[in-house]
């Protein structure tokens, strides 16, 4: 089979709490996912999950033909699962390029990592005017770079971005999401959560909605809902 991760009905939550009910995604090699569905359903749960934050109570989670169900963080890092979390505001007294040197964990990421820092800086043109600039003093939007900059630094073979454009200005949105793209096409393929069908279409192969805990249903660009349907999928019957 042509798979680089295949996550296969997986349950895990937060103590006596299920957040995720037997769900079942996978990435084939070359392509990109999107997920998507209501607030609180279990996207970020999911990439804790593959991302080895979060122990899975059963299911399996496959990464390049190896099982990394029980796999710490540091292993799945070394594999090359990389994870930008949601609203990343954790930067702290560091300038931008100390940040960005640091994130370099990893003996593959060492490796080279200035020649990835100068790309970060190509495709992230604002860091690079900043790069003694502190961490923390950065807008909501350059922490959203600076975050899948720190994430590039540890050179992935799958990039997981949790809502990397949560709370943007419709002009950065399109900024970021143009970057995005170019990382896509530059040949890591990713796993991108974002409310946005559309954006995310233009992201990535597929989509799986999720609702619950599970996947409901998988999109492309074929049977994409539209506008309308879309609010339905939000706000349920009688939206607008
Ligand atoms: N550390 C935690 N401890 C307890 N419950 C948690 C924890 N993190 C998340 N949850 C709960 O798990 C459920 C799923 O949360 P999750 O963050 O995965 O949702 P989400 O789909 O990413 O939502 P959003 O779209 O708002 O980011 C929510 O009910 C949330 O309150
Ligand atoms: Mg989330």
């Amino acid at each position: 089979m042509n798979r680089l991760l295949d996550i296969s009905r997986l349950d895990a939550g937060y103590g006596a709490v299920r957040v995720l009910n037997s769900i079942s995604i996978h990435v084939d090699m070359g392509e990109s996912i999107g997920l998507f569905g209501p607030n609180g359903h279990g996207k970020t749960t999911m990439l804790r999950a593959i991302s080895g934050l979060l122990r899975p109570s059963t299911g399996k989670i496959t990464f390049d033909g190896k099982d990394i169900t029980t796999a710490k963080s540091p292993a799945i890092v070394e594999a090359g699962l990389i994870h930008a979390p949601q609203g990343n505001t954790l930067f702290g007294n560091m300038k931008i390029a100390e940040t960005l040197e640091l994130a370099a964990i990893g003996r593959r990421a060492r490796k080279d990592a200035k020649k990835r820092l100068e790309m970060v800086y190509e495709l992230f043109p604002r860091l690079g005017e900043r790069k003694s600039q502190l961490a923390k003093t950065l807008s909501g939007g350059e922490r959203q770079m600076l975050s899948i900059g720190c994430a590039l630094m540890c050179v992935p073979r799958l990039l997981m971005l949790d809502e990397p454009t949560l709370g943007l200005s419709p002009r950065l949105k399109e900024e970021l999401a143009e970057a995005i793209g170019k990382i896509s096409k530059n040949g890591v393929p990713l796993i991108v959560v974002e409310q946005d069908v559309e954006c995310l279409l233009s992201l990535t192969d597929r989509l799986y909605l999720i609702e619950h805990g599970s996947v409901v249903r998988e999109i492309n660009r074929d049977n994409a809902p539209d506008h309308a349907e879309v609010m339905k999928l939000y706000f349920g019957e009688g939206a607008h």
